[in-house]
């Protein structure tokens, strides 16, 4: 292969969606991925949500996520129309359901801070949340409706940008990168596999949670991005009724339902490094969780239980742009929003590799916010 524009380094739901991007904007793209087992873009739910996750501190992050969910319908026209296929958008809103007085009371909080931040919240009673999801325990205390926080089936999300990537010349590629090549004044310009080395214009890291892995990758990255281990069930009703029509949110546990007839549960929080694996104590809480708020996920059929590494960052907040190392633009640390979080990310990459400039509002989600000074 001739040395192409642009190397992707990651082949999920970001750096595959940068490259589309890059290549629709006329750059010559490859996107090498090292198939690693617990891909965040594979164990996912989908959930877009910006206001249900929103956190204390993190407004800045909040702002991008909410820019993301609002580019995000015509971001999924354009993919469908590129792909050719269907990847699950359902602009179905999100409960959050208390199932008891101190979930109630925490949600209680949770609707002032989201109230003062001018969001587009409805403080629910018990009976409303009955009345708008009857499947819900007889016993839940109330609630908050978040009428803008929708979903996307994440697998069709990747198997689109795939189908698009290819439609637009990118080059998908498999292999474990583990150089990054420098030229003599320091500029990365390729990258080193198992089976040899790719030199390229420029090197965009989106390797998730393994971005830091790679030699010669600035230090900023390098230092900045853990893997944040994540588990989930699928569950499958048999009936053509989905036992649920919003996503519905506990304070343990949330479940997303497809259109399919699948119903995600999901998803725990833990630092365990790069261990992937499935645990019984953490199947039981899902479940358990689950069965508080929705009895009726009892009868449903177990299909699969997985696990993923979100890549985490010292902020909660991904690094988007150009690392100290000319040629190198890093595009990871996505964290719990990598899947919303795809359109602002992909459009704002592949904009700075195509004029030189970032938008304004990725700026404050530089990687030079983790460089430190080497004192002498
Ligand atoms: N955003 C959902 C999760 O990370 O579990």
């Amino acid at each position: 292969m001739s040395a192409p524009d642009v190397v992707v380094v990651g082949g999920g739901v970001i750096g595959l969606a940068t490259a589309w991007q890059a290549a629709k904007r006329g750059l010559s793209a490859a996107v090498v991925d090292a198939a690693h087992p617990g891909k965040a873009s594979w164990a996912a739910a989908g959930m877009l949500a910006p206001v249900t996750e929103v956190h204390y501190g993190e407004e800045p992050l909040l702002a991008l996520n909410l820019e993301s969910s609002r580019i995000y319908p015509e971001f999924v026209r354009e993919l469908q129309d590129a792909a050719g296929m269907d990847v699950g958008y359902r602009a179905c809103g999100t409960v959050l359901v208390a199932r008891d007085a101190d979930d109630n009371a925490a949600f209680a909080h949770l609707y002032s801070f989201q109230s003062q931040l001018g969001l587009a919240v409805k403080r629910l009673r018990a009976a409303d949340c009955r009345a708008i999801e009857p499947a819900l325990a007889p016993g839940v205390r109330g609630g908050i409706l978040v009428e803008g926080d929708h979903q996307i089936d994440n697998r069709a999300l990747s198997a689109a940008l795939e189908h698009a990537c290819k439609s637009e010349g990118v080059d998908l590629l498999t292999g474990k990168v583990t150089t990054l090549l420098s030229g003599p004044s320091g500029r990365a310009g390729g990258i080193v596999t198992g089976d040899g080395h790719q030199t390229c214009g420029a090197v965009v890291l989106a390797g998730g949670c393994w971005s830091g892995l790679i030699e010669g990758v600035a230090p900023e990255v390098a230092s900045a991005v853990r893997p944040v281990k994540g588990q989930l069930v699928v569950l499958r009703g048999s009936g053509s009724q989905p036992l649920i029509e919003h996503n519905i949110r506990g304070l343990d546990a949330y479940m997303v339902m497809r259109s399919d007839g699948r119903l995600i549960v999901g998803a725990t929080v833990e630092e365990m490094g790069f261990d992937t694996r499935v645990t019984a104590g953490a199947v039981y809480e899902l479940l358990r969780a689950a069965y508080e708020l929705v009895p009726g996920v009892s009868e449903l059929e177990l299909v699969e239980a997985t696990s993923g590494l979100r890549p985490g960052s010292p902020d909660n907040a991904p690094l988007i742009g150009q690392t100290s190392m000319e040629g190198l633009v890093v595009a990871t640390g996505h964290f719990r929003n990598g899947i919303l979080l795809v359109p602002v990310t992909a459009y704002a990459v592949a904009d700075l590799l195509a004029t030189g400039r970032a938008p304004e509002k990725t700026e404050s989600f530089s990687p030079l916010r983790f460089a430190t000074e080497v004192v002498a």
